[in-house]
């Protein structure tokens, strides 16, 4: 008989892969999100009802309870880079990834993957930090053989941050170095953090693990700006932002109700995203990292001046 899954937050931009991977590998998939027709488009990566989308809340007892009832393994995706009204950091990434864990391990399910961050530190100056290691800890107190993904920077197709800043660049003469652009990040393939999270699910060892994800290389923020407007064929100025101006930025930017930057991503953007010097993590699940230079003009072509033509498109 197949096995089964839940996958968290499986519409998003991380969880489409986990989902992908999953089906390919023959397992059938429960899509739990709040807005389960949003994730209907992931139903043509699997043979008919092979993968479903189903309505769930982390804040809600009942929805965790029935997503996760009668499956082999669980994978928890949800995460929030800024706080809503009811959406708040506390409630969705410590007490829901509790609730996830929890109700697992009441319904007898063999494996829970769960996505947390680097940076997830109780002594966090960023809330998100602090949220995300409240949630590790409520994980591991109810299902102590959970193992915990910790991504650096996520890039692939549907990402946020290069798309965010190549639509900037279309729009502006200048981008912003935040801080003066030298925290550290190790951006790693949307790709192989989902073929961790599969490789993690399959392998005993994995049980009650944690590792961390990077790619192949460390960039400082002003590095990851000049390679990307290295691929999208554009000259920008760099703009040095003090950290002080651009937590006054982010305390107006802040009140939108999407905000393109918080004060908490501020005091995130203060310390270095890179894997610890003794972390366990992408080589350990048999994952050789893609560097970012192959994968980004597979999809940031798109935001070149008109008229340009890639080598490819020009063949
Ligand atoms: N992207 C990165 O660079 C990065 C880096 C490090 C760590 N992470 C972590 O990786 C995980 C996935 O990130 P992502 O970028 O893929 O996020 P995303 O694209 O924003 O997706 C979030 C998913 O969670 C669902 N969701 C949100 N609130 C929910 C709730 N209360 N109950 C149930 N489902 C809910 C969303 O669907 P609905 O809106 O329909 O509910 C969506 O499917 C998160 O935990 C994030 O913190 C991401």
């Amino acid at each position: 008989m197949a096995r089964t899954a839940t996958v968290f937050g499986g519409s998003g931009f991380i969880g489409r892969y986990v989902v992908k991977g999953l089906a390919e590998a023959g397992w059938v998939v429960r899509v739990a999100v709040r807005h389960p027709a949003a994730a209907l488009f992931l139903k043509p990566m699997g043979d008919v009802g092979q993968i479903t989308p189903v309505a769930a809340n982390l804040r809600d007892d009942a929805s965790v309870t029935a997503a996760v009832a009668g499956v082999d393994s669980v994978f928890n995706l949800v995460g929030i880079l800024y706080q809503s009204r009811r959406q708040r950091f506390a409630a969705v990434h410590g007490e829901g990834a509790g609730r996830v864990a929890a109700a697992a391990a009441a319904a007898g399910v063999g494996r829970l993957i769960h996505v947390s961050a680097i940076g997830a530190d109780p002594a966090s100056r960023a809330a998100y930090g602090r949220s995300k290691a409240a949630g590790e800890q409520a994980v591991l107190a109810r299902f102590p053989t959970a193992t915990i993904i910790r991504p650096s920077i996520v890039f692939g197709p549907e990402d946020d941050f290069f798309n965010r800043f190549a639509r900037l660049a279309q729009l502006l003469p200048a981008l912003p170095l935040i801080g003066g652009g030298k925290t550290r990040f190790q951006p790693v393939y949307v790709g192989d953090v989902a073929a961790a999270m599969v490789a993690a699910n399959e392998r005993p060892a994995a049980a009650g693990k944690t590792y961390e994800l990077g790619g192949p290389r460390i960039y400082t923020f002003k590095e990851l700006l000049e390679l990307l407007l290295q691929q999208i064929q554009r000259d920008r100025l760099l703009l040095p932002v003090p950290w002080g101006i651009a937590r006054l930025q982010a305390a107006f930017l802040e009140l939108a109700p999407v905000p393109a930057l918080t004060r908490d991503q501020v005091r995130l953007l203060e310390v270095d995203n890179v894997v610890a010097p003794n972390a366990a993590g992408l080589a350990d699940l048999g994952i050789t990292p893609t560097a970012a230079e192959i994968i980004l003009p597979t999809y940031l072509d798109r935001f070149r001046p008109h008229g340009y033509y890639s080598r490819t498109e020009g063949a």
